[in-house]
């Protein structure tokens, strides 16, 4: 989607259960999430350098850092917002269509991604003028 910005990001509370066990998150399909999972993958060990650097074309994410933090810069093309994650029960919804660097990961920091799609080369823009082209600007 062209049209979507910054603001249509949202921080979503993952439902917790906790008894004197700990903690225990989930999320289900249809339920927590507004789109079918077709795919998880996760960052881990990530050394200084910064990861992500691109956009979807149709791709929806919720990202969590399951373990330590991680700074979610998303930029719509005019604005950018930096959502800082760093609870296992806090999931940064990501519509179709923005940019996003993923900076600062912390010592121990696994992000988890939840996407839409399976993998597919071809719904990457990694070139940030062709995503500024893409987004009518
Ligand atoms: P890449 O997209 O470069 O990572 P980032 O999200 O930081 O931009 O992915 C790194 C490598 O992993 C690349 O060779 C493609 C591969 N990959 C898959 O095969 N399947 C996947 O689901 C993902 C996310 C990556």
């Amino acid at each position: 989607m062209k049209h979507t910005t910054i603001d249509d990001c949202r921080i979503i509370d993952i439902r917790k259960y906790t008894d004197n066990r700990g903690y225990l998150s989930v999320i289900e399909e249809g339920l927590d999430i507004p789109f079918e999972i077709k795919r998880v993958y996760y960052l881990y060990l990530v050394p200084e350098a910064a990861r992500g650097a691109h956009a979807h074309k149709k791709l929806q994410q919720l990202l969590i850092a399951t373990s330590g933090s991680v700074d979610a810069i998303m930029d719509d093309g005019q604005n950018k917002k930096t959502f800082h994650l760093d609870k296992p029960w806090k999931g940064l919804l990501i519509p179709s269509g923005l940019w996003r660097d993923l900076e600062n990961f912390s010592g121990g920091a696994v992000l988890m991604c939840l996407a839409s799609e399976k993998y597919n080369a071809d719904d990457y823009i990694r070139d940030y003028k062709v995503f500024l082209k893409f987004k009518g600007q």
